[in-house]
């Protein structure tokens, strides 16, 4: 037993530092791109393609209240409960000290100014395929917002789960910015990058990460009961809706079998509503354009 001990503790070393090499947060070098002033109303438009309000607004938050990012709001998962922290401006409680390139790799790289790693209930899976120009115009917008010293509350959860350093390991599977689906176009960038809209409407692993291979054919919700819509062009899904119809529901939410949209998808489309009818019209397409696929 002795003899075998040494080499099977030597080896758990070889495999523990390797671990710990492997999840490593990865960041982004500074560049020009984040010398630039941001375009406040180009961030605007980032802002709500983003959606970043129907998470880190206060709970129940309508209109203008939407604008202070507060946090609070809750998201149960299986992996424990997170809280949307306070990206407002305020220099203490928000995010008001952050430079673009601390939002940058918060976004695309999903690690924090102090070099750790974020859970993916924030969506950087998907943000990750964003474009720096476009980050540094949210920034500037994100700066012209109200200031909130609401206090962030902290996670619960699991122990397996709390350490954020074995996020690194989970990055490794998960976070890529590789397109999905089809040729890199407006619509794509709106659906895959900003819009995160695969981040409820395509399943996901036993771990957590989206499968791509069944990528917006449904799932179920991740609050309460039911399921989240097949969008791709299946029967079981969006083949009897049209372009026009599209672009009709992600303005008014208005269905084509005169239904309203509803639930948490009633905040989507408080976003997508305040996109340029070109947007809209792109998601659309893109969503047409995807390969059918029946519902999982
Ligand atoms: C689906 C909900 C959701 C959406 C949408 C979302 N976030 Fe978050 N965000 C979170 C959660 C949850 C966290 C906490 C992650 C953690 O603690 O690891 C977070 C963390 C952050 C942080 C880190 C804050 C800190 O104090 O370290 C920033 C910055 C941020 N989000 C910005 C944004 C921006 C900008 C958008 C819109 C483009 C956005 N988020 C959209 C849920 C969301
Ligand atoms: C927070 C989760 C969530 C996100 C993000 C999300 N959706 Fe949805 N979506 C839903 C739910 C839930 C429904 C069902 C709404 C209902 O029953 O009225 C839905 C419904 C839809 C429908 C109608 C399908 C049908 O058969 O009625 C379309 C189209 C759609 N979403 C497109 C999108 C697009 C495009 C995006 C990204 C811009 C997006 N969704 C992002 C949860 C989400």
């Amino acid at each position: 037993m002795r003899k075998l001990l040494k080499p099977t503790l030597a080896f758990a070393a070889i495999v523990a530092s390797a671990m710990w090499i492997l999840s490593a947060p990865e960041t982004l070098s500074d560049g020009a791109e984040f010398a630039r002033l941001g375009d406040v109303e180009k961030g605007r438009d980032v802002f709500y393609a983003g959606g970043c309000a129907s998470c880190h607004a206060a709970p129940k938050a309508e209109g203008d209240a939407k604008l202070v990012l507060t946090g609070g709001r809750k998201f149960p998962s299986a992996f424990g409960t997170f809280y949307a922290p306070n990206i407002s401006p305020d220099s203490k409680f928000g995010i008001g000290n952050w430079t673009a390139l601390d939002l940058a790799n918060a976004m695309v790289k999903g690690v924090s100014p102090g070099g750790q790693h974020y859970y993916p209930a924030f969506p950087y899976t998907s943000y990750s395929r964003m474009e720096l120009a476009d980050i540094v115009d949210l920034h500037a917008f994100l700066n012209t917002l109200p200031s909130s010293n609401e206090i962030n509350r902290e996670h619960e959860l699991p122990l397996p789960t709390r350490f954020r350093r074995a996020l690194g390991l989970w990055k490794l599977l998960y976070l890529d910015n590789d397109v999905v689906s089809g040729d890199f176009s407006r619509g794509q960038y709106l659906v895959e990058g900003l819009g995160h809209c695969a981040e409820c409407h395509t399943p996901r692993t036993i771990l957590g990460g989206l499968k791509s291979a069944s990528w917006m054919s449904g799932a179920p919700l991740s609050e309460g009961e039911g399921r989240v819509p097949n969008i791709t062009p299946h029967a079981d899904g969006l083949a009897h809706w049209s372009i026009d119809d599209l672009t009709e529901y992600l303005e008014s939410g208005f269905t084509p079998d005169f239904d309203s949209a509803s639930g948490v998808m009633v905040d989507v489309i408080e976003n997508t509503s305040q996109l340029s009818d070109e947007d809209r019209l792109a998601i659309a397409t893109y969503l047409k354009a995807l390969t059918p696929i029946p519902k999982p």
